[in-house]
């Protein structure tokens, strides 16, 4: 083992916090839902039952309706905002009392970590008994999202708030706040008081992440207002590329399990038509990358991102189509002088190099096109992507996010956001064993 995954150990020992890991200290205090998804697969390669505890953990505040939300606040802590008094789940009829959590989901992670903990634990026997003990959990999860969130019945499940698209910041949503006008809040920061501001969103972007929020507490969470009245509601190329991705690693296990043909077959359309649906609806032929779909606006929302690609996770584009992805990828995101993967597009207006989600290079971001470009035979590039992994980790630490410019590292190498964050370190570790 080298002396980087022995550091990456450490940090998810330190983060652990008796049934689940906190994604950084003070920053995200609470159990955040696709953080210990990509966590859980870190863990599987040095405690197996410390990776099957996180998940568990997770499921057992999933909602009577099948939703898995996406902080749950187990433990008190006033180092974070919004909390749960903000946020308010016992609102809905849905939560569950022993558990306040936020209102919100995540990327849809669970059913292609499954799939990871399986690949790689070393009793297979023991690792089904616990995915045949948890499974149905994450089957009702696709369940609610295709049921509930599905408003046009195309396949393609939305997502209303920047939180749950876990690109919080993301420039493509200053297109959607041009289309309202929240009013003004009083509330007071916290992540401001661990991370320099200008690496976080604005007061005003706050105001708006607040409003929508309330918006859906105005309905009691209830999804069927929230989809007629939100003023954000976006089908996502991430988030449903990881729920596509988790339909297929499902099928998977379930056919290991044996039986379970009503499942199979219901996974098996969910993705027919999902994949139809995402390729016509958002590719953008222009731009040749998928793109977000605003449903409030009737419009894709024309921007390459790092979500733009992992869609190859998924399987979801023809080899043609990929073709002309990795070029996209090549030409705006892997000029020379530029780590991937930057999180947006470097040559947009929008693209900042330091703030949250608005460019700096993620290591989820890069594990997802990891695999991807593995999955596509496009390994000069997916080897590309792991050495820029490692290497800014190697130079700056287990950071949140980096500056993908390579001049930003000649005179000091510092990344950027929360340090000894969870999952740069877990998928570190996986990245290495790979
Ligand atoms: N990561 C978000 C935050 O900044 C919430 O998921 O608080």
């Amino acid at each position: 083992m080298n002396d980087l995954q022995k550091k990456a150990i450490e940090i998810l020992n330190k983060n652990w916090k008796e049934g689940f890991t906190i994604p950084c200290e003070n920053l995200y205090p609470f159990q955040w839902k696709w953080d210990s998804g990509f966590i859980a697969i870190g863990l599987a390669h040095f405690n197996i039952e410390r990776a099957k505890a996180e998940i568990e953990t997770l499921l057992n505040a999933q909602w009577k309706n099948g939703m898995i939300p996406h902080i749950i606040f187990h433990n008190e802590s006033d180092t974070y905002f919004p909390g749960k008094d903000f946020h308010n789940s016992f609102l809905s009829p849905n939560a569950r009392k022993e558990y306040p959590s936020t209102g919100l989901v995540q990327p849809p992670v669970l059913g292609f970590v499954l799939e990871e903990l399986y690949r790689i634990s070393m009793n297979k026997e023991a690792i089904m008994r616990y995915i045949e003990t948890h499974i149905d959990k994450v089957f009702l999860n696709h369940q609610y999202f295709y049921m509930k969130r599905d408003v046009h019945n195309e396949g393609l499940v939305y997502i209303y708030h920047n939180w749950e698209s876990g690109t919080d910041n993301s420039p493509m949503w200053d297109a959607i706040w041009e289309t309202f006008d929240p009013p003004k809040y009083e509330f007071e920061r916290r992540d401001t008081d661990h991370i320099a501001a200008e690496q976080r969103p604005t007061n005003r972007e706050y105001e708006y992440y607040l409003y929508l929020i309330d918006i859906a507490k105005q309905y009691a969470y209830d999804d069927a207002s929230i989809a007629a009245n939100s003023p954000f509601l976006v089908q996502d190329p991430l988030f449903n590329s990881l729920l596509i991705k988790s339909n297929e690693s499902l099928i998977k296990l379930y056919k290991i399990l044996g039986g379970h043909t009503d499942k199979i077959e219901q996974l098996t359309k969910w993705n027919t038509k999902a994949i139809a649906s995402f390729n016509s609806k958002l590719w953008n032929n222009d731009l040749k990358a998928y793109v977000h779909y605003d449903m409030r606006n009737e419009r894709q929302l024309v921007y390459a991102s790092s979500s733009s690609f992992a869609p190859l996770f998924a399987g979801i584009p023809s080899e043609k189509r990929c073709s002309e992805l990795l070029t996209t990828l090549k030409s705006r995101f892997g000029m020379p002088g530029y780590y991937l993967c930057a999180s947006f597009d470097p040559s947009h207006t929008g693209f900042n190099p330091k703030k949250y989600w608005r460019g700096p290079v993620w290591i989820n971001m890069n594990w997802i096109i990891f695999r991807g470009l593995r999955r596509y035979g496009a390994d000069e590039l997916a080897n590309r992507v792991k050495e820029d992994s490692i290497e800014l980790i190697e130079k700056c630490g287990f950071y949140e996010y980096f500056d993908p410019r390579m001049e930003s590292y000649r005179q000091e190498a510092i990344g950027l956001g929360g340090t000894n964050f969870s999952w740069s370190a877990a998928l570190i570790i996986d990245l290495l064993n790979e």
